[in-house]
């Protein structure tokens, strides 16, 4: 069963194309999160600033998801770290993102709940595409006027963490977003994972290890105190290109939680 899902000769790891979650007010984006690990589970040294492990092969599959995605999402410690700038990954991803029905660039969205996010980050040098940054209600005032003047948008969802449902909801009724990416850090995703709002996960393997407990993995916050609250998915596809696996897991909602 395993083996029939491997495949070598499939140089692109399967996209689905499942345009969002529809239906009543609760209507919110399809969400999907991709992140590269090493073989021990990390994304990231213990010192955290290096996570770029992946070959070019899997920056390419970086685009090619964005190329799906209405918006890219990052945490505060992400977009300071990594000095991101989701962009489309160049001219040859934004036609495909054309080609997709979709603008040029994606939507920025950034998730800083106490506003703490550095306004000098590069990722507000590259005026390219609307930045909205999600924070919280713990947000102090003089925050709120910093946050407001780099982007274009601050959006207030929730008392001291993100309320998850009423900020996808918000996304997907005012800038219209269908699909929405989020590329980490470990602390938005494992917050994505206890609102249970992730549909698919993305993970590209490398065969390296980097150890450590410091070092931190895919979902890193609170997490779930037992194994029967784990939230399940299905292996949907495999593929090996050169020595990377990519992995495409989606949400299992049909199965029994275990115990
Ligand atoms: N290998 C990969 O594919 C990959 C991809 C991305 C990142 N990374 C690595 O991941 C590490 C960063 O992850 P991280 O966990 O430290 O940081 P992160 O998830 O990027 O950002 C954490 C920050 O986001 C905000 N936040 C997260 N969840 C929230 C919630 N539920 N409510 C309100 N605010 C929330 C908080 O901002 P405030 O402090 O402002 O409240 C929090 O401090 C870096 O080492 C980076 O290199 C690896």
């Amino acid at each position: 069963m395993r083996k029939a899902l491997i495949s070598k000769s499939q140089p692109v790891p399967q996209i689905s194309r499942e345009p969002s979650h529809t239906g009543g007010p609760a209507a919110r984006p399809f969400v999907f999160i991709n992140m590269a690990m090493t073989a021990d589970g990390k994304i990231a040294t213990a010192n955290r600033t290096v996570s770029t492990f992946g070959s070019k092969r899997d920056l390419d599959h970086l685009y090619e998801l964005r190329a799906t995605s209405d918006a890219v999402m990052n945490g505060a410690r992400t977009v300071e770290l990594n000095k991101v700038k989701m962009s489309a990954g160049g001219k040859h991803y934004s036609e495909l993102r054309l080609r997709n029905g979709l603008s040029e660039l994606p939507l920025r969205i950034i998730v800083s709940g106490s506003g703490s996010l550095d306004s000098g980050a590069p990722i507000f040098k590259h005026r390219s595409s609307p930045i909205i940054i999600l924070v919280t209600r713990r947000i102090s005032k003089s925050n709120l006027e910093r946050l407001r003047d780099v982007a274009d948008h601050v959006l207030i969802c929730g008392e001291t963490a993100i309320d998850w449902n009423a900020a996808l909801s918000q996304i997907r009724r005012k800038w219209n977003v269908r699909r929405l990416l989020c590329e980490g850090g470990a602390a938005v995703n494992d917050a994505l994972f206890q609102s249970d709002v992730v549909d698919e996960v993305h993970l590209t393997i490398c065969p390296k290890i980097v150890g450590g407990r410091n070092s931190p993995t895919i979902a890193d916050g609170v997490g779930q105190q037992h194994l029967m609250n784990a939230i399940r998915f299905r292996l949907a596809s495999v593929n090996q290109v050169r020595d990377e696996l990519f992995l495409c897991c989606r949400r299992d909602r049909t199965r029994a939680p275990l115990s």
